[in-house]
């Protein structure tokens, strides 16, 4: 098994797309030129939908096209799209890689995108034609896999009736989202061992939320079942604004560091990532961080070991 694990950063998408501040497209290109700098190789730099419901990244078009001038030869950068509109901006902007979704709770999937589940399973289905017949690469999402803010609980099965689907459909990457923070580390390893039976652990992701401070625990037993990809955010911004209560993602700097002490390689030089956290925080203006911070900022003088983790 490997011996490192990729960070897909979402920082700039799920990380900004529900915060009271606004950036300006500037601001959004320095922080993704920050976590570029940290090492970090895959960022999803924004989402191309309506700009009503989410303002906070009505201007994905330019950070996208912009984004991919500047940082687009070492940096992997992903727009999420969740219907066709969204796919053609996305793909208008020179974007070649996109995520799209589905969630497994119903509720959750009309308050978020007004679909169906079925028809966002079409809208996927439509996505993954064109991006095959373009050459784009996808991710999909399974958003609400463990529990939602409507409905509870999910049942296990139907999550990995849906993982399963999703996978048929042909993407490159599945990412199984505990959009709202609300797993346990169990139940996480479980439904994790279970999709990674019926698809390419490689390329299983886990998306996960710290609203009930287990993030960390639920990404150790993602690690232990076998999954090497796992999405972050700067200092843990993030939330879903049709999720009520979720709370940020799992911290890039938690989760880096976790893999330091667990023998795993990330390539993120871990100085630089505090760069782009005091950048985050600066532009979101409120105090931010993952649960690493205090004790880095008290002993991090003293460990002059940490840099490339
Ligand atoms: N980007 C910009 N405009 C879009 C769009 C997109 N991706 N998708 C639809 N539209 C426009 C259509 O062109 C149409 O405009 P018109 O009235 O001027 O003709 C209008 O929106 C309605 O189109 P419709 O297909 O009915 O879409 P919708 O209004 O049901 O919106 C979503 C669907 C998914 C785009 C919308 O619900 C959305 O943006 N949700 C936000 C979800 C989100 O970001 N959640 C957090 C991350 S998971
Ligand atoms: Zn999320």
């Amino acid at each position: 098994m490997s011996d490192t694990i990729r960070i897909y950063e979402v920082g700039p998408r799920d990380g900004l797309q529900n915060e009271a501040a606004h950036l300006s497209a500037d601001e959004k290109l320095k922080l993704i030129a920050a976590l570029a700098r940290a090492g970090l190789t895959t960022i999803e730099a924004t989402s191309f939908v309506h700009p009503r419901a989410v303002p906070q990244l009505a201007d994905a078009d330019e950070v996208m096209s912009r984004a991919l001038a500047e940082n687009g030869e070492q940096v992997e950068l992903v727009g999420l799209v969740l219907n066709e509109k969204g796919y053609d901006r996305a793909v208008a902007a020179g974007c070649r890689r996109v995520a799209c979704g589905v969630a497994v709770s119903e509720t959750f999937s009309q308050r978020n995108t007004r679909m169906s589940t079925a028809e966002a399973f079409a809208a996927c289905e439509r996505i993954a034609e064109r991006a095959r017949a373009d050459g784009v690469w996808l991710r999909a999402y399974l958003m609400t896999a463990w529990v939602c803010p409507f409905e509870g609980r999910i049942v296990p099965q139907k999550a990995v009736a849906y993982a399963r689907r999703l996978w048929d459909i042909g993407v490159d990457e599945l990412s199984i989202g505990d959009t709202v923070g609300h797993a346990d580390p169990l139940s996480v390893g479980r439904l994790l061992e279970q999709i990674g039976r019926r698809t390419d652990m490689s390329r299983l992701a886990v998306h996960l939320h710290d609203t009930q401070v287990l993030g960390l625990a639920n990404a150790t037993t993602a690690i232990s079942a076998g999954v090497r990809i796992f999405d972050s955010s700067v200092g843990g911004l993030g939330g879903c604004p049709f999720a009520p209560g979720a709370a940020g993602n799992l911290a890039t700097e938690d989760l880096v560091f976790l893999a330091y002490k667990l023998g795993l390689g990330t390539g993120v030089d871990f100085a630089r990532l505090w760069e782009a956290v005091a950048l985050a925080e600066k532009l979101v203006g409120r105090p931010i961080g993952g649960r690493i911070r205090s004790w880095w900022e008290a002993h991090a003088p003293d460990e002059p070991q940490f840099s490339i983790m």
